[in-house]
């Protein structure tokens, strides 16, 4: 076979579109994987949004940012003080760029590993051929037996008021400011908008935040979106919501917002910078979508049934650029099932059990349904909550915030989600994810030993509270 006959072809090498091409060779497939991103050398970069201006680097911002907090403000009651402290965020943003650098680099090598041929550049539709399509890679036109499309997705922008980068900054804008700005206003209270305002907030900054909807963290369980708002309150987040922006300016020294507040009052708010967070949309630019009539929604997303099957035969798409959460790891498990599909094997989503964490400090994880969510089925359940206040381990560590709180069923005991905020809940959740994923009991976690002490027994109380039994609180 010559090597520009594929018997799978990837665009877009994120999350989905990297894990999709080496589990399609890890099954024994000729893949190739096209991807488009650049370093600042001009050089490969796969990894896609997460690694380059996602989920890595803004897990490195927020690392580096707690530490300064942590110095600052929690170091002292262990009785370690130190004089002047100092945050040189040029250096902060070089070790973000190793760790995005070595995130990219590690995917370099598990191609190589795994034998998947990498293509540089632009990936697009040229045309159908016989038993499957031709597609281009950059300079060079190859032939696919099958495709999967990753192409991810975009940050969107306000009406009138395009990135800049400078001033308005998208997320990529917003892992690279450099310097603390006095004033940082953030349009959006969603996941980017409390992560990032977060970082610079801790950092010093005056942040700001306008969130259009009336309610604060809407998806969320309604008991942990209200600990939140106290939470980010104390710490000097400005969250003002239910305004309407009417007008975003830019000048030398930076930007005013024009808004009508929630009573309706006419406002506005200068800021050195301001991060515009408001969600984002399906990316399918430079794909020519058209030329071999892959249907796309009204949002511009690609159209694909509950398997990442598109109106097209060997077309598959699977990620950000597909309906559902825009979380890598929902882009993941789309990728590895359908590698599975195409190799005739069964692979599998659960979309009921995707995990979500907002990595804010308290983090906030869950998984499953919310009390409203119930509620709004009509569905009987019960509720245990358990405070880490009431955790030895989190007294330890300092940090009592938050609680974990179980719904199950009022009748079968299943498990129906897990809500927390609190210390480590990005990691708590994967147990309750597990359990889920089993049909647990809130009485099988409550009679599992969890290791003493540890934030675990949290998880391990609140399904004793389910049952009116806790044992610490
Ligand atoms: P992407 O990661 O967007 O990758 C698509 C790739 O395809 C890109 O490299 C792009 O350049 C390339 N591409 C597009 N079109 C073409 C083409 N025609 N030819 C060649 N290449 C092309 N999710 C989490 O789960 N956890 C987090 O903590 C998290 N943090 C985030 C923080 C921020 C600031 C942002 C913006 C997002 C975050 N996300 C997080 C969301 C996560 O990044 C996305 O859900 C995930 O990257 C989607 O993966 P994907 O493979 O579908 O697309
Ligand atoms: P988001 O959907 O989380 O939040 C957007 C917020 O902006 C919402 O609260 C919305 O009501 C508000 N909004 C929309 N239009 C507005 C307007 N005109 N004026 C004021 N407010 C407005 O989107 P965000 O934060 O941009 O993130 C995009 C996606 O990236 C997330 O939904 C998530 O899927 C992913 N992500 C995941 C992370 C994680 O898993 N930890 C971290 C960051 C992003």
């Amino acid at each position: 076979m010559s090597t520009k006959n594929f018997d799978v072809v990837v665009i877009g090498g994120g999350p989905g579109g990297y894990i999709a091409a080496i589990r399609a060779a890890q099954l024994g497939m000729n893949v190739a994987c096209i991807d488009e991103w650049k370093n600042a050398k001009g050089g490969p970069a796969p990894g896609g949004t997460c690694t380059n201006v996602g989920c890595i680097p803004s897990k490195a911002l927020l690392q580096s940012s707690e530490h300064y907090e942590h110095l600052n403000h929690h170091f002292a009651e262990h009785g370690i003080t130190a004089d002047n402290v100092q945050i040189d965020v040029a250096k902060m943003l070089a070790r973000k760029d190793l760790v995005v650098k070595q995130n990219n680099d590690g995917i370099l090598y598990l191609f190589k590993k795994n034998k998947v041929t990498f293509f540089h550049g632009r990936g697009s539709f040229v045309g159908a051929k016989e038993g499957g399509y031709e597609i281009k890679a950059g300079e060079e036109v190859i032939q696919a037996k099958q495709v999967i499309v990753a192409t991810g997705s975009n940050a969107r922008a306000l009406p009138g008021a395009p990135f800049d980068e400078e001033f308005i900054l998208s997320n990529d804008g917003a892992l690279r400011i450099g310097g603390t700005p006095k004033k940082l206003g953030v349009i959006g209270a969603g996941v980017i908008g409390l992560e990032m305002g977060s970082v610079w907030r801790r950092l010093g900054a005056e942040v700001t935040v306008l969130e259009g909807l009336p309610v604060f963290l809407g998806a969320v369980d309604e008991g942990v979106a209200k600990e939140a708002a106290k939470v980010f309150k104390k710490q000097g987040l400005d969250i003002q919501l239910g305004v309407k922006i009417s007008e975003v300016k830019t000048a030398k020294s930076g930007v005013t917002v024009s808004y009508a507040d929630a009573k309706g009052e006419a406002k506005s708010l200068e800021v050195d910078k301001l991060i515009v967070s408001i969600g984002r949309v399906p990316n399918t630019i430079g794909l020519n979508p058209e030329a071999v009539g892959l249907a796309l929604d009204e949002r511009g997303a690609i159209v694909v049934d509950a398997d990442c099957r598109t109106n097209l035969p060997g077309v598959w798409a699977v990620g950000d650029v597909v309906r559902g959460p825009m979380l890598a790891h929902k882009a993941e498990e789309e990728g590895v099932a359908v590698a599975e599909r195409i190799a005739g094997q069964h692979g599998h989503v659960d979309f009921d059990i995707i995990p979500w964490v907002i990595y804010t400090s308290p983090e906030i994880a869950w998984v499953g349904k919310t009390e409203q969510q119930l509620k709004a089925e009509g569905r009987a359940y019960k509720a245990g909550q358990f405070p880490f206040m009431a955790n030895g381990r989190a007294r330890a560590l300092g940090d009592t915030t938050g609680f974990v709180k179980m719904l199950a069923d009022a009748k079968t005991d299943e498990i129906l989600g897990v809500h927390i905020i609190g210390p480590f809940a990005s990691e708590l959740v994967a147990e309750c994810v597990v359990a889920m994923a089993f049909k647990a009991s809130s009485e099988d976690i409550a009679r599992i030993c969890h290791a003493h002490p540890s934030l675990s027994e949290s998880t391990k109380e609140a399904a004793l509270a389910v049952d009116k039994r806790t044992l610490n609180f």
